[in-house]
C-alpha cells in the first residue's frame, strides 16, 4: 500500500468518540453496559423543528444551497447572535458549517500556518489540539487548577501569551470540566486578551447549559476591540437536542468567513439544506424547551455529586455547566492496580460495566469524565455498578 498522509500521522482519533464506540458495541453484543461516554442530549429534538423539516421535504429543499448557509439559516443566526448575545453580525460575517467541530476546524484551518502557537486552557475538549495539529498548529497547554474550579485566572492567561501566539482558544461551559465562568471572570480574561493582537475563539456550545441561572454578558460584548479578531463557534447541537442534524456556525469578520467559505466551497460545500431549515427554526423560533432540559441535567448533576462524594477515593467539584463531571479518579488507582484516568475507564469498564472516558486526552491523568446526558435510571444503575465494583475491591 502506498504511504497514508503525515500530516494524518499527528492526530489521533477522538477518544470520546471511541469509547462511546466501544459501549455501543459491547450493548449490541448483549453485554449489559451503562454509557456515560456520549457528549449529547439524551432528549429528542423539539418536535415544531422537526415539522420544519418535514416542511422543507415538502417544499421539495433537496438542492445545493449556498455553501455557508441559506438566507434562512444566516438570518436566524444573526437573529440568535443579536437576541442571546447582543452582537449584531451581517449576512457576510456569518457561516453555517456541517457542525460545531466542523465550524472549528474550518475557522483553525482559516488562520493557522505551519508552527502557529494555540493557547488552550486545560483540561480542555479533546479535539482542540488535534484540529489545531491538522492545521500545522502547535496546542499549548495552559493549566487550570482543579482548586480554581479548573477556571483559568486572568494572570496564568497574560502569563501564556507570546508574540508566537496565533489562537487561543476558550470554551464556557466546558467540555470535560463544567467549568463556567462568571460575566466579572470572563470580562478579566476579556482584559488581557484585548493587550494581545491574537486571534480569540469562543466556543459557545454549552451557552445555554449552565445551572446558576445567569446570562452573562458575551465575552465581544463586553470587550468590542475584541470584534475583528473573535471567531464566535456555536452549534445547535446541545441547546437543541440536535447532534445528529450536524448544524452549527460561526460569527467573526468577514475576511475570515470568506476564507471558510472558500474552503468549505472545496470540501463539503453546504450543510445539509433539510438541517439548515430545522436548525432556522430552533433557532429563531420559541426557545421555551431549553429550561426543562437545563433542570432535568441540574437534577442528574447533583444526584451524581451526591454519589460521587460516597465513594472513598473519587473527588469532583460541582461544575457549573455543561452535562459533564470530571472525577480525580487518583484516589483509588492503588487499589484498581491503574497509573491513569485511561488505565481506571478500561477498568470500569470490564469490573463495572460502565463506559466513562479517561481524562489523559482531556489533558489530565488524574481524572475521568462522566456524561450525565443519559437516563435518571441509567445513572442510579451505572452510578451504583461503580459504588459497587469500587468499594468491593
Ligand atoms: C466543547 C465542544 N465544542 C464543540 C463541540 C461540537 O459539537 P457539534 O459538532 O455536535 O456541534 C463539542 C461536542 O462535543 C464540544 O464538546
Amino acid at each position: 500500500m502506498p504511504s497514508l498522509s503525515k500530516r494524518l500521522g499527528r492526530v489521533k482519533p477522538s477518544s470520546t468518540m471511541a469509547m462511546n464506540a466501544k459501549v455501543l458495541e459491547m450493548q449490541r453484543q448483549g453485554v449489559k453496559v451503562i454509557g456515560f461516554a456520549a457528549g449529547e442530549p439524551d432528549f429528542p429534538t423539539w418536535w415544531h423543528v422537526c415539522e420544519s423539516a418535514h416542511d422543507s421535504i415538502r417544499r421539495g429543499e433537496f438542492r445545493y444551497t449556498a455553501v455557508g448557509g441559506t438566507p434562512e439559516l444566516k438570518q436566524a443566526i444573526r437573529t440568535k447572535l443579536e437576541r442571546d448575545n447582543g452582537l449584531v453580525y451581517s449576512d457576510a460575517e456569518v457561516i453555517a458549517s456541517c457542525g460545531g467541530k466542523h465550524s472549528l476546524y474550518n475557522a483553525m484551518q482559516a488562520i493557522l500556518d505551519e508552527g502557529d502557537e494555540v493557547v488552550i486552557p486545560g483540561p480542555y475538549w479533546v479535539s482542540y489540539p488535534d484540529m489545531a495539529a491538522l492545521s500545522g498548529g502547535v496546542a499549548k497547554i495552559v493549566p487550570a487548577s482543579e482548586q480554581n474550579g479548573f477556571l483559568l485566572r486572568p494572570e496564568e492567561l497574560r502569563a501564556a501569551l507570546t508574540e508566537r501566539t496565533k489562537l487561543v482558544i476558550l470554551n464556557s461551559p466546558s467540555n470535560p470540566t463544567g467549568a463556567t465562568y462568571s460575566e466579572a471572570q470572563i470580562a478579566a480574561l476579556g482584559k488581557v486578551l484585548a493587550e494581545h493582537s491574537c486571534w480569540v475563539i469562543v466556543d459557545d456550545v454549552y451557552e445555554f447549559i449552565r445551572y446558576d441561572g445567569v446570562k452573562p454578558k458575551h465575552l465581544v460584548a463586553m470587550e468590542p476591540s475584541l470584534r475583528e479578531r473573535a471567531i464566535i463557534c456555536n452549534s445547535v447541537s446541545k441547546t437543541y437536542a440536535m447532534t445528529g442534524w450536524r448544524i452549527g456556525y460561526t460569527a467573526g469578520p468577514a475576511a475570515l468567513v470568506k476564507a471558510m467559505t472558500t474552503l468549505q466551497s472545496q470540501s463539503t460545500s453546504n450543510p445539509t439544506s433539510i438541517a439548515q431549515a430545522a436548525a432556522a427554526t430552533a433557532l429563531s423560533g420559541r426557545q421555551d424547551e431549553i429550561e426543562p432540559m437545563v433542570a432535568e441535567f441540574m437534577k442528574r448533576r447533583d444526584y451524581i455529586c451526591d454519589r460521587v462524594d460516597a465513594i472513598p477515593g473519587l473527588h469532583v467539584s460541582k461544575p457549573g455547566g455543561a452535562f459533564y463531571v470530571f472525577i480525580n479518579g487518583s484516589g483509588v488507582f492503588e487499589k484498581t492496580k491503574v497509573s491513569d484516568g485511561d488505565g481506571l475507564a478500561l477498568k470500569l469498564l470490564e469490573g463495572a460495566r460502565v463506559g466513562v472516558v479517561g481524562g489523559n486526552d482531556f489533558g489530565s491523568k488524574e481524572h475521568f469524565r462522566i456524561s450525565y446526558a443519559t437516563s435518571m435510571e441509567n445513572i442510579e444503575l451505572g452510578m451504583n455498578n461503580l459504588e459497587n465494583y469500587l468499594k468491593g475491591l
